[in-house]
């Protein structure tokens, strides 16, 4: 590989110079103009990381529901609603200022730290002064994808319950390290054995996300505790995503294992204000993790991000004021769609298996079948306009398993759309 030429030197390119576009605008491979004035191309076939990482699912299914007009998508994690009035006012306010316009602290904006500490203390008992930093991300993604970086090398490991949140699986992949599934039980709750198992002196991590997407499984606090125990002992990190926080059932309940006496040396705690505050486009997540962690954390901040939107975060600050009680009205009209998803998929009965889904907008239904889960998604849509997401893309290799989303839509359009996935599953099976 000679990317630059024999000497490494490359040049101006001139301004008549094809640069390897054809009439239709379709990009030739190009590379840059060597010593030899000629376009490097070998660099678009070297093997990367990224070759190794799964494809997100959702832009393919989102291309097969453009394809068949009138579909109902019972597919992306989304709220169905907006930011409240007063996150928009406040940033409203704040356009006039200068130095809503520069660069702000890497971590976040002060005053917003000092909510989320607030938050963090009132609402899951993680009090940050007792050896915690903070950081604002752009979005709970971007946090998990920092705290890989910052607590690995590549070829460590990492575990996952299965099934898994595949941007999870991913950006591990993109870390250069190594996602270890295990398997949860039958109710999608963890096995701590099965976990303790799986830990080898290359693990940095167990990855626990409740209440979970895609199974909609609120985790116990006893299996909570002995995982952030098991952490604790094997000197891992137990990272907790808790983006789905506020949308619990009763009689579930959100436990934060950041909160357990001793968690605060190992725990990396993640939050997002995308499904809570309906601000997914915001991109404003954040973290509570060992403050010794705080160097690693902001050298990646500050290559990636710099600091996080300030805007968005001023939109947040405004947000959490509100706070909780915006999302509470929302989780319980969530709580009635759940009832009529959970009431209509038990009509298909024994040949569609529903495990208890108290928490997230999610359930992960399991189909007697042999039939390719992939291949029953594309049918769905095709013959039956109707989009769920097929198991294999959270990780689960055996058996077919469909992910039914309710959060997105109007109870009347769900109400619709599982009428659609009821006909076309009994069509299909
Ligand atoms: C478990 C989980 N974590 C993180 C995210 C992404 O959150 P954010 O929009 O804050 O990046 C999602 C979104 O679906 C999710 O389901």
């Amino acid at each position: 590989m000679d990317p630059g030429g024999s000497n490494g030197t490359t040049f101006e390119i001139p301004p008549n110079l094809d640069l390897g576009f054809m009439g239709d605008e379709t990009p030739r491979p190009h590379g840059p103009l060597t010593a030899h004035g000629r376009i490097a191309t070998q660099m678009t076939s070297h093997p990367t990381r990224m070759d190794a990482v799964q494809t997100p699912i959702i832009p393919t299914i989102g291309g097969l529901i453009r394809a068949t007009p009138g579909t109902i998508s019972l597919g992306q994690g989304v709220a169905h609603y907006g930011p409240p009035p007063a996150a928009t006012e406040a940033v409203a306010r704040a356009l006039s200022e200068k130095s809503t316009h520069e660069y702000q602290p890497g971590a976040g904006l002060p005053q917003l730290i000092d909510r989320l500490a607030a938050k963090l203390a009132a609402v899951n008992r993680i009090d940050v002064k007792r050896g915690q930093a903070l950081m604002v991300t752009a979005g709970a993604n971007m946090a998990f994808c920092h705290a890989v970086q910052a607590i690995t090398v590549p070829g460590d490991e990492i575990i996952l319950n299965v099934p898994y949140y595949f941007n999870h699986d991913m950006a591990i992949g993109i870390a250069g390290c190594v996602t270890v599934p295990v398997a949860t039980d039958a109710a999608y709750q963890p096995r701590v054995e099965a976990l303790r198992a799986a830990i080898t002196s290359r693990t940095r991590a167990i990855v626990t996300v409740t209440p979970n997407n895609p199974t909609g499984a609120v985790y116990g606090e006893a299996v909570l505790r002995a995982i952030d125990a098991l952490c604790r002992e094997r000197g891992i990190f137990h990272i907790c995503d808790e983006t789905y926080e506020y949308f619990t059932y009763a009689p579930a309940r959100h436990f934060s294992a950041g909160s357990i006496d001793g968690a605060q040396d190992h725990t990396i705690s993640i939050y997002s204000l995308s499904k809570a505050y309906g601000f997914a486009g915001w991109r404003i997540g954040y973290m509570a993790y060992p403050a010794r962690l705080a160097g690693a954390m902001m050298k990646i901040q500050d290559t990636v991000l710099i600091c996080p939107p300030v805007v968005s975060q001023i939109a947040a600050g405004a947000a959490l004021d509100v706070g909780r009680a915006y999302c509470e009205p929302f989780v319980r009209g969530l709580a009635e769609v759940r009832e009529m998803v959970l009431s209509q998929l038990s009509t298909l009965a024994p040949r569609v298996k529903v495990p208890v889904a108290d928490g997230a907008f999610y359930c992960f239904v399991k189909l007697d079948t042999a039939q390719d889960a992939m291949a029953i998604a594309e049918r769905l849509i095709r013959e039956h306009r109707v989009a769920v997401l097929p198991g294999m893309t959270f990780g689960v290799t055996d058996g077919c398993y469909l992910r039914v989303a309710y959060g997105a839509l109007q109870k009347a359009t769900v109400a619709e759309g599982m009428g659609r996935l009821v006909r076309g599953l009994r069509e299909i099976l």
